[in-house]
């Protein structure tokens, strides 16, 4: 296994903490516990490392897309709420310019009309969403790839 030279900023926004036992029927069973296990595994199948963060805060979600510029070549991120509200984490991915994948485990299109609007997607690589905890493996895939992986 080559040692990994690139870093990806893993960043899930508010309420995935609950993941298992939040909106089972919407969002699934897999906990963030296990989410983050099968980044770690995809992640050094293609010699990548991942720094991983859940956090409830815009301001911490903010704060770790601005450290992601000095030591990381990408961003996953589920945004979760902040999606739909932030133009704060906008500005901070279009500020650091690091490709970013946007990724939802649910359907955002298929459900309320509010969700369906992104403020993150227009400085995003692409956005990714309704396959569950797949949708994170398929952008890392995508962010993989993005970064010559
Ligand atoms: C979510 C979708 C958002 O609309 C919602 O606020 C979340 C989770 C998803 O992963 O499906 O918290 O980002």
């Amino acid at each position: 296994m080559t040692k990994p030279d690139v870093r990806i900023l893993v960043l899930h926004g508010p309420n995935l903490n609950l993941l298992g036992t939040r909106e089972p029927g919407v969002y699934g069973t897999t906990t963030l516990k296990g989410i983050n296990q099968s980044l770690m595994a995809l992640a050094s199948e293609f010699s990548l490392e991942l720094r991983i963060l859940q956090t409830n805060s815009e301001g911490a979600m903010v704060d770790a897309i601005q450290g992601a510029m000095a030591d990381c070549q990408g961003i996953l991120i589920n945004p979760a709420a902040y999606t739909h509200t932030s133009v704060a984490i906008r500005d901070a991915i279009a500020a650091v310019a690091l490709p970013a994948v946007e990724v939802h485990l649910s359907n955002v299109h298929a459900r309320e009309p509010f969700r369906s609007h992104s403020y993150i997607a227009p400085v995003a690589v692409g956005q990714i969403c309704g396959f569950g905890a797949i949708s994170y493996l398929l952008g890392l895939r995508a962010l993989a790839e993005r970064l010559g992986k």
